[in-house]
């Protein structure tokens, strides 16, 4: 692995947005209010906001310019053909479908193919598209290989699916089967890449069953990077070739160009085959409009058109994916439960390990979450026991994921080291006093992504 994290960043700034550290007192106030769900708080209570990578991205100035250039026309708009261009470009495929964000492609893609009881296999799911195959009466399938699961495991693909448990799959359930699904990089579980050889034998066993192979691709850059610097053979290769490899071998892709994208809204379905383009199509028009705009403004499509282009830049990447190993080092030397190798998009803390007196039904990582916020105005999120975790409809018992994780999302060119040195200094504050921390009783949740509205109340000493 080449060490390659030191450049400065790519780029300097020109325009800025005033955030301001609330009081502790006012903090107490807010999250109390918001249930003890950050999703509850206002953006301007939150002084730094790791919630998300997703539509967070701080734009360039050839974005907002090309902005301008947005051809709002309903039918054959010019910048429908700029974003083709561009994805031809980057990714590869020639039809390409334009969605408000990454799930209107799932939704297109889960409506054309899946039926009531049908299985969908792929490395780990993200939870929309998790709740899209539900939605359809549908099982997803994770198949992550074991060290994915193993949050001390050095393996430099943590991302790739268990080749075996696919074969296994595929062959005593081909019929129920409609599709394949490798999500990359595997956000659920650190961000963590896929190898293209573990890519290219998924695909080759995918397409010996005649079953087609898509990739949820939000996060393709990042994936490139890794494979040029962790998998022998590619450190030579160029990250736009790698990126083109990885499409060629699959059949089409969802992309939420909220991340990979640099904009702050906007997806895409795009496939290789024009008959797979045409069926998609019927479902496009009543779900999220005409072909060549599909619930985004002109403008938004020269955006993603442009931030496809500059997201493959080694420097840009180099810089990402550097700032996000620097806050992972900073937090693991300071003994915190982080899972390194760091994946691409954000630091993933293990808060079963970071409060082990608090069981998963007691919810450790919203606890950590809260605390947070208490201590730094510093937004994270739960991606534990709250957003994967379930409930026994018979009898209400919880049942928990295989991991609990936190996840310090990193806005792509918006923070510098020095609000990621803030984010580490009240993570370690937190770590030191985490054996008086209490946990959370859920009071009230949604039957489907529960996380997003749920409210807790905090334990009292039993
Ligand atoms: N696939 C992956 C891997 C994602 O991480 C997301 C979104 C989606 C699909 C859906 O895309 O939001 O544009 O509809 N992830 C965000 C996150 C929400 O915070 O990780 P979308």
């Amino acid at each position: 692995m080449r060490a390659r994290h030191d450049y400065a960043e790519p780029f300097k700034i020109k325009t800025v947005e005033p955030i301001h550290l609330p009081s502790r007192q006012t903090r107490a106030a807010r999250i109390e209010e918001a249930g003890f769900n950050v999703f509850n708080l206002q953006s301007e209570d939150v002084y730094i906001d790791l919630l998300t990578d997703s539509g967070t991205t701080a734009m360039s100035t050839q974005q907002w310019a090309a902005m301008i250039k947005g051809d709002e026309s309903y039918a054959g708009s010019r910048s429908y053909k700029a974003l083709s261009a561009a994805v031809a470009d980057v990714m590869g495929f020639p039809y390409v479908l334009p969605t408000h964000q990454g799930r209107g492609a799932e939704h297109i893609l889960m409506t054309m193919k899946v039926q009531p009881d049908d299985r969908i296999p792929g490395n780990m799911h993200f939870d929309t598209t998790e709740g899209h195959i539900r939605l359809r009466g549908a099982h997803p399938i994770n198949l992550l290989a074991e060290e994915g699961y193993q949050r001390a495991s050095t393996h430099p693909f943590k991302g790739n699916i268990d080749l075996d448990q696919l074969a296994a799959e595929l062959s005593k359930n081909r019929e129920r089967i409609p599709l394949v699904l490798m999500t990359i990089t595997c956000n659920n579980n650190g961000g963590q890449p896929v190898s293209l050889a573990n890519l290219r034998a998924a695909a080759e066993i995918a397409h010996a069953a005649e079953v087609p192979i898509f990739l949820d691709a939000a996060r393709f850059a990042e994936n490139a990077y890794f494979i040029q610097t962790r998998e022998p053979g590619y450190e030579n290769h160029d990250l736009r070739t790698i990126a083109r490899e990885c499409f060629s071998l699959v059949d089409g892709c969802t992309f939420s160009a909220k991340k990979d994208g640099l904009v702050n809204i906007g997806g895409l379905l795009a496939f290789w085959d024009i008959k797979a383009f045409e069926e998609a199509i019927q479902w496009q028009i009543p779900f999220e409009g005409f072909i060549t705009y599909g619930g985004l403004a002109g403008r938004d499509l020269e955006a993603i058109a442009v931030g496809l282009r500059e997201v493959i830049n080694p420097a840009y990447l180099e810089n990402r994916i550097g700032q996000v190993h620097r806050l992972a080092s900073r937090l693991y030397e300071a003994g915190v439960p982080v899972i390194m190798p760091p994946g691409g998009h954000g630091v993933f803390i293990d808060a079963g390990e970071f409060f082990p007196h608090l069981p998963p039904e007691q919810f450790p990582g919203q606890a950590f979450v809260v605390e947070l916020y208490l201590e730094g105005a510093i937004r994270a999120v739960e991606l534990g026991s709250a957003a994967f975790g379930r409930r026994d409809p018979t009898t209400g018992e919880h049942i928990a994921p295989r991991m609990e994780m936190v996840r310090l999302a990193i806005p792509r060119r918006v923070y510098t080291d020095r609000h990621l040195e803030q984010v580490a200094q009240a993570v370690e504050r937190v770590y030191q006093r985490r054996s008086d921390i209490q946990g959370f009783d859920m009071i009230k949740e949604a039957p489907v992504l529960r996380h997003f509205t749920a409210q807790y109340r905090r334990r009292e000493d039993d």
